[in-house]
């Protein structure tokens, strides 16, 4: 007797579920119910000590615009060109979709698990909200790009010495079809280890 129910539905979103560019992403975003889940959903991964080594900042609205023209304000200052196509791409990025989720890996260091294993689990936590989200019927992305690797927008943001940017989850809805990407072949990447 299995304590998983069989959820065929579930597969099926695994086998065919895939992102949409973020800035082509259009409104309505997930509900404050929906986004809850959403959230609830990404916690809800594996995690060896249970440890927590991820925390959500979510942005909607007028927080998105502010992280936006913070982004670019940082970009320039960390030595960014001015004008430049990267810097109006930095103070469109936070509010180019209904809801942003910064993902936040939190490491405990000098710990048994080791750091990378706590890194592993955010990125569990950034899949578990792009599943979510498309399991209610919205689109996501993961990014990271120039912001997620700046210590103004870390400053910005309040992260921790033992904190960084794990990914930008953007969601929202698709007016059109998504766009499937190259997958990998099965045999380059599965190798069922012989018996004998
Ligand atoms: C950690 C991480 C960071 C990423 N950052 C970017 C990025 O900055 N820009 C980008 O165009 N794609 C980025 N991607 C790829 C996008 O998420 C892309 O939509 C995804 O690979 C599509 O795969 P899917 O359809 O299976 O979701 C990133 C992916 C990962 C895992």
């Amino acid at each position: 007797m299995s304590f998983n129910p069989k959820n065929p539905a579930t597969l099926d979103l695994l086998l065919n579920r895939r992102s949409e560019k973020s800035k082509r992403m259009t409104g309505p975003g997930p509900n404050e119910g929906e986004l809850a889940d959403i959230l609830q959903s990404g916690m809800r991964v594996p995690d060896h000590g249970k440890l927590a080594p991820w925390r959500f900042l979510v942005f909607q609205g007028p927080a998105q615009k502010k992280l936006s023209a913070e982004m670019a304000r940082c970009f320039v200052k960390e030595g960014g060109e001015q004008d430049s196509s990267r810097h109006i791409a930095q103070m469109n990025f936070a509010h180019q979709a209904p809801v942003l989720i910064v993902v936040v890996s939190r490491l405990t260091r000098d710990h048994k698990i080791p750091t990378r294993e706590q890194l592993l689990s955010a990125g569990a936590a950034c899949q578990n909200l792009l599943v979510a989200s498309h399991a209610l019927g919205y689109v996501g992305q993961w990014l990271t790009g120039t912001g997620a690797y700046s210590k103004g927008v870390a400053k910005y943001l309040g992260l921790g010495e033992n904190e960084a940017i794990a990914g930008f989850i953007f969601i929202g809805n698709s007016n059109s079809a998504l766009k499937e990407r190259p997958r990998p072949e099965f045999d380059d990447i599965v190798t069922y280890w012989p018996n004998d």
